[in-house]
């Protein structure tokens, strides 16, 4: 018998994770992976190419076995009992998964059939998601033709066929031109806010930023940091103060005034000073400081830390250019 409190779609969590572990060869792929979300979260895998978030992806929609850890969705073992699994789950990944003879509504229909619908459930359905996607004229056409965005859109609506009640998305935009990808953010959007639990992977930073709710940072099979997006920014990406020298103000005069408000020593860069600060609660204190050393007010600059500079200090490196494998 399998009682366990976690067993069932009775569990409050969509996913548990422990230490999942997956190796390549050589290449440990998920190296201790250990995740948490609760029912209803969009929760974000942020990571660079090669990170290990479509191994993690693959784990938990039981398309690949661990080589050890645990995990449970939607309450069941993806090892155990993967169908419970699958029947609850959808997944869109990072390579589109339709065919590509037949139209767009084929698709969805067939989709339907597969899932025992029967040929008026699946074909209103069908015609409800091409709706929504905004594919009714090319849900017609063969899926050969459509654009990267009608593509990735008809992609998300074959995930939806059946209500999934834990969604993953594979990089969903990657690949995408800027309108592509604005419109398919516009319907994760819509689908994030009907309380569906939703994993979405990504190497853009904005996008994790905007979506989640939580954010796990992964590189290397591990887990490096995790948060809501303001958590990961506040104890990770200090804001970062510029101060133009000349006027009145010198380097000596700006870094007294500025060193006990620093977390760490000023640094000259060209004509400017720039200071690391923890804390933006003394900021007025700090230009009050400034003003009385020489400085004026368009000589003073803070940007708040970006999820890039977030990105960048955990991992130690910036995202891949879009399109070139690691
Ligand atoms: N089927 C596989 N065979 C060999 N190596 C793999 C395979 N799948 C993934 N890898 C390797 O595992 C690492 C993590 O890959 P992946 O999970 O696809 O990362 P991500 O999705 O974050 O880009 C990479 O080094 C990748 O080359
Ligand atoms: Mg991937």
């Amino acid at each position: 018998m399998r009682a366990n409190s976690h067993s069932g779609s009775g569990s409050e969590l969509a996913v548990e994770a422990i230490d999942l572990r997956r190796s390549f060869g050589e290449t440990k792929a998920a190296d201790g992976i250990s995740l948490t979300i609760p029912r209803g979260m969009v929760f974000g895998l942020l990571g660079p190419n090669g990170a290990g978030k479509t191994t993690t992806v693959r784990i938990l929609t039981t398309l690949l076995r661990p080589d050890s850890g645990v995990a449970r969705v939607a309450g069941f073992d993806v090892t155990e009992e993967p169908d419970e699994v699958r029947r609850r789950i959808g997944l869109v990944g990072q390579y589109a998964s339709v065919d590509e003879i037949i139209s767009g509504r084929q698709n969805l229909i067939l989709i339907g059939r597969l899932y025992g619908m029967t040929s008026s459930q699946a074909k209103r359905r069908a015609d409800e998601l091409l709706e929504r996607f905004d594919l009714l004229e090319p849900g017609k056409k063969a899926v050969k033709t459509y654009s990267g965005g009608m593509r990735r859109r008809l992609d998300l609506a074959a995930s939806l066929v059946v209500s999934p009640s834990i969604l993953f998305l594979d990089e969903p935009t990657t690949g995408l031109d800027p309108n592509g990808r604005a419109a398919t953010w516009d319907v994760i959007s819509t689908m994030t806010k009907g309380g569906t639990t939703v994993l979405l992977t990504t190497q853009y930073l904005e996008e994790a930023d905007r979506f989640a709710e939580k954010i796990a940072v992964i590189d290397h099979g591990r887990v490096v940091a995790e948060g809501s997006p303001a958590e990961l920014k506040a104890r990770l990406g200090r804001s970062t103060l510029v101060v133009h020298l000349g006027g009145g103000l010198t380097e000596g005069a700006a870094t007294a005034a500025v060193t006990r408000f620093a977390a760490s020593a000023p640094q000259r860069r060209g004509d400017e000073l720039v200071v690391s600060i923890d804390d933006l609660a003394g900021t007025a204190e700090l230009i009050k400081a400034l003003g009385a050393a020489g400085a004026t007010l368009d000589q003073i600059h803070i940007a708040k830390a970006s999820m890039d500079d977030v990105f960048f200090e955990l991992t130690g490196r910036d995202r891949m250019p879009e399109g070139k494998a690691a």
